[in-house]
């Protein structure tokens, strides 16, 4: 499958890494391709150049990642996606399974973030994101756990559940599929994109369990009686 990856930081590399590793073809893509920004050093993954070297995945700009891949994913920092998507262009995004990994966070008063209430309350990002791309099949997926466990949800020990919302049953499938071949066995789906609330909602307890617990291999688990 062609994949369009967009952001080329943390999760954008290790999912990246990962989808090729199993045989898919990824592009990531980011704000300006040059030499210079393919070199810099990127602070939770390796430098761009790198990572090419390495998984033999592509780097363009944003545009070029969306327009020849089947599937995006935005992972993008959440206050900035809708920018970010809007430079990718409704026209690359239309007809495509978009899977929102991001999160609408503020870090401007440091640790721990909050989310921004221009994304929360009686709204989401992947709400807006849907939208503002009424085209593309948003579905909100992985968000809620750290990038590590995305693509090795056997971090974590025992049974957990991978969230996701969407308003295309046949999209969330897709989604579902490629998560189940990341080694992904449950799911919990949230239903249509407003179950975007609930997982963007989730971060800020994501967090303190992270900052109590000291690792970031930490997840949610639904039970039902
Ligand atoms: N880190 C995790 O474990 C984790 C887990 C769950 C969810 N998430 C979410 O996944 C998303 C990606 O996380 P990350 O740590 O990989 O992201 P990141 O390193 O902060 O950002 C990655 C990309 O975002 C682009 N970007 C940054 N500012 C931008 C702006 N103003 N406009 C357009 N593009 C911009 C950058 O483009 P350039 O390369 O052009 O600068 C970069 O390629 C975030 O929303 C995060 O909340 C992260």
């Amino acid at each position: 499958m062609k994949i369009g990856m967009i952001g080329g930081g943390g999760v954008g590399q290790t999912l990246g890494a990962a989808l090729i590793a199993l045989g898919h073809q990824v592009v990531i893509g980011i704000r300006t391709p040059s030499a210079e920004e393919l070199a810099k050093a990127r602070p939770q993954g390796a430098t761009l150049t790198d990572w090419s070297a390495r998984t033999g995945g592509a780097v363009a700009d944003f545009a070029t990642a969306a327009r020849g891949a089947e599937v995006v994913f935005n992972v993008t920092p959440g206050q900035h996606s809708l920018a970010a998507l809007r430079a990718v262009g409704a026209d690359a995004l239309a007809g495509k399974v978009l899977v929102d990994v991001a999160n609408p966070l503020d870090f401007s008063a440091g640790m721990p973030p909050f989310l921004d209430s221009a994304f929360s309350g009686a709204t989401s990002l992947g709400e807006q994101i849907q939208a503002e791309f009424p085209a593309a099949k948003v579905v909100k997926a992985f968000n809620t756990v750290a990038a590590a466990v995305m693509v090795t949800p056997s971090l974590i020990p025992g049974a957990h559940e991978l969230f996701l919302s969407g308003n295309d049953a046949g999209a969330k499938a897709a989604v579902q599929g490629l998560a189940r071949d990341l080694g992904w066995t449950g799911f919990v789906d949230l239903g249509d994109i407003v179950g975007a609330r609930a997982q963007e909602a989730v971060l800020p307890v994501w967090v303190r369990l992270w900052m109590t617990g000291g690792s970031p291999l930490v997840t949610l688990k639904v039970v039902r009686a």
